[in-house]
């Protein structure tokens, strides 16, 4: 079958793309449109046109593979407005996602119609990117300009039903859902001939009225913005797009969005947005796990304890509809645990979010239990009780007498030994780790820990299991602090050690904040609790650790200011409120600790802030990969953007560190491992791959095709 074949059904054509796997509009595709639409304008047996899709979904977008690449014509808009031009009327049928281009080709088309559990949306946003074929000139037009900022802007996906309110589509059919497309494309034939009398109705044609739409308006709308839109590039030029199409007609209109494209796809944000998306694309690819890797069936799920982080991780489960017993020490712990659940549950539900009855129907897919039997029916346990090998010791001899033969066994454990956690069972096969991020309920990354003895079916099961509970699931191996608490605890190094050596803690967190990160490290930690890095360097022994870098903070916690939770640590803090302010007495302690030490002051510019925290960060990075505790390096992008917060827009850490080339920051790490080599041992890896000429890319696409 051609990627648009042809079907005539009486006066009608039917032109079907088929493009696995989501129809993206590649350069043959493209070319097929555009052909059958030219052959078809001088046909004169046909009198209307459906564009319809094979396969799982309408067009979801250009192909973002070939971006980047010189373009094949015809180009995305050429065809959008052949058929925006065609003399006889051209109706959508809409099923899946149509997104980005594929939804600009059927707002080129002049009717749409969709299935009732379609979705639409112009996500280019996402990608760095405007809609380029249009979407921003017709979108207003059809959905009217606020609903036009708010898709573009956002790219968010958007239902049918709601895009039907705003006037996207001629008519709905009933949801398809994954099933036969046939009464969605009889619907759109019938439309078609309905409208051969009226003939076109090109929505570029259509009128705007602009009176409201002036300055002030647009201005109101980026302040509206400005938090979730911080510091990235594509937004704005999305923005001045739609003013654009509020104020001119087509053709200029058009000319606008082309030079606002332009600007953004050689914007470098771009390629680190695409990198993004593909990076999140190829997780789940783990060597010696195929299709064909048998995976077990988790239809109940045990949570042993209901702490800070047992409690959200069950929330997950819940939300996908899988019933959770969790098991605490005390009713009391217990009791506080699920309190804290249905806080949550029903703050969702003040903001709109959840019904009452879907509130009461998810606390009833909990169970609480004191008693270990209650897991016995349990496909997967996960452990999440206080960090300390001794009581992971007793839960999981404990979970090895009661759980059923076949149960995944896994640890929530932050640095812990999970090898030496599995050793405690008698079936190490069935444990790994499953490494949430708090608030568990809320952050998207899972790091998925697979020990030396894990089975590739346990694995298998928990990184499809990601997927369902709409965790991003990246797989690490054993190590202090996996992947992403490996890497920050040198990324927390360097803004200790920049603090004691010159800087305020909030020129610190300043500089990492304006280079995008949510927060700074020192704010960071304040609200982490500043007493979980005490007890663990207190644990390692002061040999063990750079204590010039710590004892300030050692200072902090013992003057009773534990961070946040007690409303004092670096910062201070007014009462009930989260915002940091600068403490003096704080400042005190520091220039104390500084004049103890023997330390001159000297202050980093922020630019060398950014770029010791991020050269330690792709150091670690690097050793991580190199020792294959991380299977690309793309996988440790996923990581920082998704667990700690990284700008996507940068690409994470290792795409930054194949941006600035990695000669250079070999060169840089060489001068600071001069300095100070205890603190910049140089990866190997990155010296392997600087000599080869190589960027982390090329080490993620060369180790894909081994
Ligand atoms: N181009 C190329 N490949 C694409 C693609 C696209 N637009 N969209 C998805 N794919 C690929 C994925 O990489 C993946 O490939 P793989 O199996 O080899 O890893 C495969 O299709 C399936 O994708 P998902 O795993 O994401 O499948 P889901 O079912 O979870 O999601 C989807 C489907 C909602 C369509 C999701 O893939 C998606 O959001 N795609 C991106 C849509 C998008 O951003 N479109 C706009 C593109 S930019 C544009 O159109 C510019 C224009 O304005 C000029
Ligand atoms: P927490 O102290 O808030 O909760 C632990 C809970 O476990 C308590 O309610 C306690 O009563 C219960 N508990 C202790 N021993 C038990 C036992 N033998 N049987 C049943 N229940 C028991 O701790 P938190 O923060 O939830 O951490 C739990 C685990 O998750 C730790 O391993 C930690 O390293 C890890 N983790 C913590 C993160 C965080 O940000 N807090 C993030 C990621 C992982």
């Amino acid at each position: 079958m051609s990627v648009v074949s042809k079907e005539i059904r009486g006066n009608v054509a039917i032109l079907t793309v088929n493009n696995p796997p989501v129809n993206a509009l590649s350069h043959a595709v493209r070319d097929g449109l555009l052909n059958q639409m030219q052959a078809l304008a001088t046909d004169d047996t046909v009198q209307a046109i459906v564009v319809a899709c094979a396969g799982r979904t309408f067009i979801a977008g250009a192909d973002i593979t070939e971006f980047g690449k010189p373009m094949q014509a015809p180009s995305l808009p050429t065809v959008v407005d052949a058929i925006e031009n065609m003399p006889k009327p051209v109706v959508a049928a809409i099923f899946g996602t149509a997104l980005g281009g594929g939804l600009e080709v059927a707002l080129g088309c002049h009717y749409r119609v969709g299935a009732e559990d379609a979705k639409i949306g112009l996500p280019e946003v996402k990608l760095g990117l405007l809609p380029g074929a249009g979407g921003t000139q017709r979108f207003p037009r059809i959905a009217g300009v606020e609903n036009a900022l708010d898709a573009i802007v956002s790219g968010r996906h958007i239902s049918a039903k709601q895009a039907n309110s705003w006037g996207v589509f001629d008519g709905l059919v009933d949801a398809v859902a994954g099933g036969s497309t046939s009464a969605l494309v009889d619907a759109a034939v019938a439309l078609a001939i309905e409208k051969i009398p009226a003939g076109p109705r090109p929505t570029g044609q259509m009128e705007i009225d602009n009176s409201k739409y002036d300055e002030a308006f647009f201005a109101g709308f980026r302040k509206s913005v400005a938090r979730q839109t911080r510091g990235y590039f594509a937004p704005e030029q999305c923005i001045q797009a739609i003013e654009a199409a509020s104020r001119l007609p087509l053709a200029e209109g058009m000319e606008a969005e082309r030079k606002l494209f332009m600007a953004c796809m050689t914007n470098p944000q771009s390629r680190a947005l695409q990198h993004m998306f593909f990076a999140e694309r190829q997780v789940g690819r783990i060597p010696g796990i195929t299709k064909e890797t048998p995976r077990r069936t988790i239809a109940k799920v045990g949570i042993i304890g209901a702490g800070t982080m047992g409690g959200g991780i069950a929330m997950n489960f819940v939300n996908a509809g899988i019933p959770v017993t969790i098991l605490e020490l005390q009713e009391e712990a217990l009791e506080r645990g699920l309190k804290v659940v249905r806080g949550n549950y029903e703050r969702s539900m003040k903001r709109g979010k959840l019904t009452q009855a879907q509130v009461d129907d998810r606390m009833a897919l909990f169970t609480g239990t004191l008693e270990y039997e209650a897991l016995s029916d349990c496909d997967l346990i996960i452990e999440a009780v206080f960090e300390k090998m001794e009581i992971k010791q007793q839960v999981f001899s404990k979970l090895d007498e009661v759980a059923k033969e076949g149960a995944i066994l896994a640890s929530n454990t932050s640095y812990l030994d999970i090898d030496e956690i599995a050793s405690y069972t008698n079936r190490p096969g069935d444990v790994l780790g499953l490494h949430f991020f708090s608030p568990a309920n809320v952050m998207r990354l899972l790091e998925i820990v697979r020990t030396s003895k894990t089975a590739d079916d346990v694995l298998a099961t928990c990184v499809g299991l990601a997927k369902q509970i709409g965790k991003v699931g990246v797989v690490a191996g054993v190590c202090h602090g996996f992947i992403g608490n490996r890497m920050l605890a040198r990324y927390g190094h360097v803004s200790a050690l920049a603090v004691i050596e010159g800087n305020t803690p909030q020129e610190v967190d300043a500089a990492l904040f304006d280079f995008g990160m949510p927060m700074g490290p020192l704010t960071m930690s304040d609200m982490a609790g500043l007493d979980i890095g005490y007890m663990n360097r207190q644990s390692m022994g002061r040999e063990n650790y750079d204590t010039t870098a710590y004892d300030w903070q050692d200072k902090i916690v013992e003057l009773g200011r534990k961070g946040l939770k007690v409303g004092a640590g670096i910062y201070d803090y007014d009462e009930g409120s989260r915002v940091p302010k600068p403490s003096a007495e704080i400042q005190q302690v520091i220039d104390g600790e500084s004049a103890r030490l023997g330390i001159t002051r000297a202050k980093k510019t922020a630019e060398e802030i950014v770029e010791l925290s991020m050269l330690a960060l792709v150091n670690e990075g690097a050793k991580i990969l190199g020792e294959g505790k991380a299977y690309r390096a793309s996988d440790i992008d996923v990581v920082y953007a998704n667990g700690y917060g990284f700008p996507p827009y940068r690409g994470g850490p290792m795409h930054y560190a194949d941006i600035m080339g990695l000669d250079v920051v070999l060169a840089k790490l060489q001068a600071l491992s001069t300095a100070k080599p205890d603190m910049w041992q140089v990866a190997p890896l990155i010296e392997k791959l600087a000599a080869d000429g190589k960027s982390f890319a090329a080490f993620d696409r060369e180790n894909a095709s081994k």
